[in-house]
């Protein structure tokens, strides 16, 4: 069973718009989990345009769900996912003028500082992933860093599929195929994300050892008119779908 990370970041947007206490994300995650999510993701950015401080903590102590802290690599970050010790943490490029996460982590920079840092967050019990391209050669830094997963942007997979550039569209699956490939060989847990809605979803999920999709903007807008409940559960029912029908051909 491929599981489903719910990323809420966009609960707290809508949140901030109006600076008061609604919609609340404690609330959002009991809904998710109840229908079905296997996690939460959550990314505490530098500048905190949406997820806060408070909002980690208090999903931490009183949601029952492991919880995928997404930050970047700088210390002050580091110390808070130190303290919180979430299930799980996924180094994430970060840019103050960016819209969402452009690009996936340069693993050739602080290289040192990551190793150690990996290092210092499983002795915590936390598992770390990084958010990459999907690019053997980078597939491989991590597997030299030290980590336990690899997160693998989808978001120009995403883009070709809603621009309907077929040509473009295989390239990039192609490249996600080989980059899943070589993390399997180096033992390591693969993730994907960014972009993903029903529409584009399939190819991913069939992918047999991608064992979770961390997805949000698209579930929280579609939960504007169909409610957050009924739509984690149309994009677990999509996922799984995709996933058993393509195990199905491949045994
Ligand atoms: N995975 C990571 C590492 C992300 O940074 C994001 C966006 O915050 C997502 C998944 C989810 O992307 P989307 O909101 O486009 O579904």
């Amino acid at each position: 069973m491929i599981k489903l990370g719910v990323n809420i970041d966009h609960v707290a947007t809508l949140r901030n718009a109006r600076g008061e206490g609604y919609p609340d994300v404690v609330r959002a995650a009991h809904i998710a989990k109840q229908a079905g999510a296997d996690n939460i993701t959550v990314h505490l950015r530098e500048d905190r345009r949406h997820i806060r401080d408070d909002d980690v903590w208090r999903l931490k102590e009183e949601v029952n769900i492991p919880i995928n802290l997404e930050i970047a690599l700088e210390e002050q970050m580091v110390d808070i996912a130190l303290q919180l010790r979430p299930h799980s943490v996924c180094f994430v490029p970060e840019k103050r003028q960016e819209i969402t996460t452009e690009g996936g982590l340069n693993t050739a920079i602080k290289t040192d500082y990551l190793k150690k840092t990996t290092a210092d967050l499983k002795n915590r019990g936390i598992k770390v992933s990084y958010f990459i391209e999907p690019d053997i050669h980078i597939v491989k830094q991590c597997y030299a860093l030290g980590g336990d997963c690899i997160e693998i942007h989808t978001g120009l997979y995403a883009q070709y599929c809603n621009q309907h550039k077929e040509l473009e569209k295989n390239k990039i699956l192609s490249a996600i195929h080989e980059a899943v490939k070589t993390a399997k060989d180096c033992h390591l847990d693969i993730h994907a994300g960014h972009g993903l809605n029903y529409a584009n979803v399939a190819d991913i999920a069939a992918i047999q050892d991608i064992t979770c999709l961390n997805i949000g903007h698209f579930l929280i807008s579609e939960a504007l008119f169909i409610g957050l409940s009924e739509a984690i559960t149309r994009m677990k029912k999509s996922m799984q779908t995709a996933h058993t029908i393509n195990n199905h051909i491949s045994v």
